[in-house]
């Protein structure tokens, strides 16, 4: 089970200190939110933030595009350092080739769905990709609350990759102690949590806390 902390709800004017908190939390992903202001209705950071964000830490840079046309920054976030790129299965024409544009640059291959977004989207594509994010809120925001339908998607995702042990299911959006455990009872392993660390001021605890309440529940 890995927890992910985004940097969304951090303090951007002291992101080293930040990230150095959650990596002391013992957090092993670092989940990078990377928005235009077109594909979804805000705007953060790009590929020279994720430069330098590579300087200060050893964690994994799990960066998440949230950008319309994806392809045509996939080189740019890979030299910058980025370790796996999700790009949206809606903001891609062709996302076959995105998929195999992100490995041939390097990092690990993602795909995202948005919560109207029915599984079959990626379905096609699992075999490229080493994780699924399924969204639990509409991407732009941190802070919403989590939408529980979405992770009924989760059990036909893992069915559809039996046996692929090494796929990632990853929940992104209004993930705390309360929601997790019905993602992982879905099956996801990997999930992401913006307010629920970094709106905490014990990150340490904060990560606990998320991995106790889901500490019981059997996973793949
Ligand atoms: C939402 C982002 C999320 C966000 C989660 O568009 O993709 O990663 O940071 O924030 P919380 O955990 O606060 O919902
Ligand atoms: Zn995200």
């Amino acid at each position: 089970m890995i927890v992910a902390p985004s940097i969304l709800a951090a303090d951007f004017a002291r992101l080293a200190a930040e990230i150095e908190s959650v990596e002391a939390a013992g957090a092993k992903w670092l989940h990078v939110d990377v928005m235009d202001g077109h594909f979804v209705p805000n705007i953060t950071l790009g590929p020279p933030v994720v430069e330098s964000l590579r300087r200060v830490t050893k964690m994994l840079l799990d960066v998440h595009l949230m950008i319309a046309e994806p392809g045509r920054y996939v080189r740019a976030f890979a030299e910058a350092g980025a370790d796996r790129i999700t790009v949206h299965a809606e903001a891609c024409t062709h996302l076959h080739r995105t998929i195999q544009e992100i490995r041939a640059a390097g990092p690990k291959a993602g795909v995202a769905v948005n919560p109207a977004t029915p599984p079959e989207a990626v379905r096609w594509v699992l075999d490229g990709v080493d994780l699924v994010l399924v969204m639990t809120v509409n991407p732009g925001f941190g802070g919403q609350a989590f939408i529980p339908g979405t992770v009924q998607k989760i059990p036909r995702l893992r069915q559809w990759a039996a046996g692929r042990k090494d796929l990632h299911i990853e929940v992104d959006g209004g993930i705390d102690p309360g929601t997790a455990p019905a993602a992982v009872a879905a099956g996801a392993d990997v999930l992401v949590a913006g307010s629920a660390v970094f709106g905490k001021a014990d990150r340490k605890k904060a990560v606990a806390d998320i991995l106790r309440a889901v500490a019981h529940i059997s996973t793949v």
